[in-house]
């Protein structure tokens, strides 16, 4: 296998947990850097005049690096947009989680091929902005066929997989939620597991209360799937705690949080994740992430991608809301959107450059991450590493 030194790096960002002073805080970051990929990890990282010799060279040309992002929650795999939706409701209506609907009648009418080519241009959309990890979910299918073939088509393309079987009650099943409960933690179940890693919930009123979402998280995991939740995003609620009681990896959006859920978070090993790009399309207020850092909280930052509150592909997008509109710092955000993304995967292979970790790198046509927020919406992503294979 032939190495690649990459030098000539301005700021290198490792998020290498052995670092003291590295991240979840400030970054850190490796003046005048460089880093050895071998196959598909790194070999080395550090100050460029130390680096070993390599096969072959690239120049960083003195531009910031930092681990690919880590988006750790999108829903990918539909069909149609609600474009429609959206201009609505920025004329004055309000999100309702009811919309799936519309997305729930247009995935299940697409063909296989349809649903993959979506997916395969959203993750394209994403690795040029600097995304080498997705987890994406079902949950716009809701019958058994709809549900497994969501994840199989999901399964080609990442290892970070959910069943979102209980995304709402299917519209065949309103009159009958506890038979759709039956179906999800059932027959679907049956079908869906063997394709997914996670099994996810979206708590919430109009969609599932605490008793309905803990008995699909708990036939989950007897089925060796791992629980995430899609929790407090609309309102109060049992989301969140729910998750910590259960060990989730993630609760998601915690946009609507009591004292006792902030307390919840921080004495347990679940990872709150913050989707800033719901809040910015449904007019929603922003989650508080300086009361969850300061409470000691580790945060992931991800993308919610989907058609109906989150339309971004965008991590930078993500990250520059999280600064200017929730109180994190630069440096959190960057650790968020990378480090955090891998603990709510539970992951410690990806979002850090450390010997070992897998060679996912990207440059930024910037001196330091901070211009992800500084400058917002402007493309900094000038190469992008996954695997140790140049992608962009
Ligand atoms: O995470 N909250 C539930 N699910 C998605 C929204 C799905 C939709 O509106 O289509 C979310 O925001
Ligand atoms: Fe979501």
């Amino acid at each position: 296998m032939s190495t690649t030194l990459i030098t000539n790096i301005g700021v290198l960002v490792t998020n290498d947990p052995g670092v003291p002073g590295c991240g979840p805080g400030p970054l850190a970051p490796v003046p005048d850097a460089a880093v050895v990929i071998d196959g598909d990890r790194f070999v080395w990282a550090g100050p460029a005049r130390d680096a070993p010799a390599a096969d072959a060279v690239h120049d960083a040309g003195g531009r910031a690096a930092l681990p690919g992002f880590v988006d750790s929650h999108s829903h990918l795999v539909f069909a149609g947009d609600r474009t429609a939706e959206f201009d609505a409701r920025m004329s004055g209506q309000p999100y309702r989680a009811g919309g799936i609907r519309t997305t729930v009648a247009a995935t299940r009418a697409a063909s296989d091929t349809q649903l993959e080519a979506g997916l395969t241009r959203y993750l394209a959309e994403a690795l040029r902005q600097g995304t080498t990890t997705v987890e994406t979910k079902s949950g716009y299918g809701l019958t058994v066929h709809d549900e497994a073939r969501a994840l199989e088509i999901a399964a080609r393309h990442t290892d970070e997989v959910t069943y979102l079987g209980a995304h709402i009650v299917a519209p065949e099943y309103a009159d009958d939620p506890a038979g759709y409960v039956d179906l999800v933690t059932g027959p679907m179940l049956d079908a869906c597991a063997p394709h997914a890693r996670w099994v996810d919930v979206f708590c919430e009123r109009g969609a599932f209360d605490g008793d309905q979402a803990r008995a699909v998280l708990t036939a989950g995991m007897e089925r060796g799937l791992t629980p995430r939740v899609h929790a407090n995003q609309l309102g109060h609620g049992p989301g969140v705690r729910l998750a910590v009681e259960l060990g989730a990896a993630s609760a998601d959006h915690c946009t609507h949080l009591t004292d006792a859920d902030i307390d919840a978070l921080a004495s347990g090993s679940t990872v709150a994740t913050l989707l800033p790009g719901a809040e910015f399309s449904t007019r929603a207020p922003w989650p508080d992430a300086r009361r969850l850092l300061d409470a000691g909280v580790v945060l992931a930052l991800s993308t919610d991608c989907n058609p109906g509150s989150s339309f971004t592909s965008s991590v930078p997008f993500c990250i520059a809301l999280a600064v200017r509109d929730m109180g994190m710092t630069p440096d959190e955000a960057v650790w968020s959107a990378t480090a955090g993304g891998a603990a709510a995967l539970r992951r410690t292979d990806i979002g850090r450059v450390t010997p070992g970790a897998r060679a996912d790198l990207v440059l930024l046509d910037a001196p330091s991450t901070v211009h992800l927020a500084y400058r917002p919406g402007v493309p900094l992503v000038t190469d992008v590493w996954r695997g140790g294979r140049k992608e962009v």
